[in-house]
């Protein structure tokens, strides 16, 4: 129980210097982001708390998602989510934003073919 008031101790004041976003969820909607099963469901539990673009951004395995589910509840306090409902965000998630091998945008004319 220490551990726990400690760490949030700790955790607020990192937050309350953070610039207010300017972001509004409801200038984002599910349908800005790729149509897939799940989707809306998705988003809005990450909305909860975050704008969906930096949700968007990331590409990831599935694994990798899963630990960023992980980290969400751990150390943002995201509600523990399991079993299918887990499932299902982690199955849009990894479908909609798959890991890519490719590097994506900028490519260095000079790097060695
Ligand atoms: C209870 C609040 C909460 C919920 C719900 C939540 N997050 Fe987050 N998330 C945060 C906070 C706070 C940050 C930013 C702080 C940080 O990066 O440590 C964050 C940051 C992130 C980042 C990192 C972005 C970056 O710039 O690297 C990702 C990825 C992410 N969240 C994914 C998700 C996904 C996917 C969901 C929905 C399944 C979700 N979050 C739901 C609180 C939440």
């Amino acid at each position: 129980m220490a551990i726990i008031v400690g760490s949030a101790a700790i955790a607020l004041p990192a937050t309350a210097q953070q610039t207010p976003p300017a972001f509004e969820p409801r200038d984002e909607t599910p349908e800005q982001y790729p149509p897939g099963p799940n989707r809306d469901d998705t988003f809005y539990f990450c909305v909860a708390c975050h704008s969906f673009q930096i949700v968007a951004q990331q590409r990831m395995s599935r694994s990798r998602w899963d630990d960023v589910l992980t980290w969400m509840t751990e150390r943002h306090k995201m509600p523990d989510v399991q079993g299918e409902e887990r499932d299902k965000i982690l199955d849009y998630l990894s479908t909609a934003f798959p890991e890519t091998t490719q590097p994506r945008g900028w490519k260095n004319p000079f790097a060695p073919k």
